[in-house]
């Protein structure tokens, strides 16, 4: 479903009407198909909703998107993923949800933790950071948008499809490895190049981290190599309510390479962010 110049929302479930929705959002460079494993975890009572980001799956261009928020449609930022993300939800008449994303998704979370904080009413960061790119790093996504653009193909990120797991899962999990490469095949070079330079030019989030007072989730696969436990360990200590999950024998992908702890960790997320939602809500006597 697209609404209007924004984002292709996918309802992975549908719960009991005015519940607290959850929102997931993906990695780079797949698209919300990275959450069915999860999904399938949750209780049944949840709505679950997954937008694919700009240029991903079946949302239209990060340009686009940019021009349908009064962006500049020649600047790419995940500032307009979570902008296009949060519209998208207002329009489809969700104001407040539990919002969680792994890796690039974390980044957005971080971008609608702050920029629209009347929407999260929980915060999920799995297999995320909350720092910006090094130079080394900006230097590296500018290649790979070179590239792509100039190849009009996406092999450059195709070598993600074994990066994104763990050591033990390289190995012993090639239906995963399979599952990654047919995702990462069906993205257009626009897209990753986008995305990357997007990326690249993320502000350091790690003050939002101590602003946030709702419930928050920290997720990290045990061998994440991207973002670390160590990093995943400093972020649940700066976020005043973080409960912080620590995925064993997972690597970057943990919601597809473990996603009974993912779901779990995000099922309890729900019920705290409800809880706080309803705490907050309640008159004083
Ligand atoms: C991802 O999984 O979304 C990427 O590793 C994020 C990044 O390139 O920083």
């Amino acid at each position: 479903m697209t609404t209007d110049g924004m984002l292709a929302l996918h309802t992975l479930r549908r719960g009991i009407p005015g519940s607290l929705p959850l929102v997931l959002l993906h990695a780079f460079p797949v698209d919300h198909r990275m959450w069915w494993d999860v999904t399938d975890l949750l209780p049944g009572e949840r709505t679950v909703l997954a937008p694919d980001l700009p240029g991903f799956g079946s949302s239209p261009s990060g340009p686009d998107v940019a021009v349908a928020l009064g962006a500049d449609r020649d600047v790419p930022s995940i500032d307009v993923m979570g902008d296009g993300v949060a519209a998208t939800l207002r329009a489809a008449g969700v104001e407040r949800a539990a919002v969680a994303g792994l890796s690039m998704g974390g980044y957005v979370a971080l971008s609608m933790a702050e920029r629209h904080p009347d929407l999260v009413a929980g915060l999920g960061l799995v297999d995320t950071k909350a720092t910006a790119d090094d130079d080394e790093a900006r230097a590296r996504r500018e290649e790979i948008a070179q590239r792509v653009l100039a190849e009009q193909r996406v092999e450059a990120v195709y070598g993600m499809r074994t990066a994104l797991l763990g050591a033990t899962d390289r190995v012993e999990r090639p239906d995963l490895v399979e599952r990654l490469a047919g995702w990462i095949a069906d993205q257009g070079p626009h897209a990753i190049a986008w995305a990357q330079r997007a990326m690249a030019a993320r502000p350091d989030r790690t003050e939002v981290l101590s602003r946030f007072t709702g419930p928050a989730l920290v997720v990290v696969g045990e061998e994440d190599e991207q973002s670390p436990v160590d990093v995943a360990r400093a972020m649940s200590y700066l976020l005043p309510d973080s409960d912080l999950v620590i995925v064993p024998r997972a690597g970057h992908m943990t919601s597809i390479e473990s996603p009974q702890p993912v779901a779990s960790g995000l099922s309890r997320l729900v019920r705290r962010a409800e809880a706080a939602l309803a705490g907050r809500d309640r008159p004083v006597a």
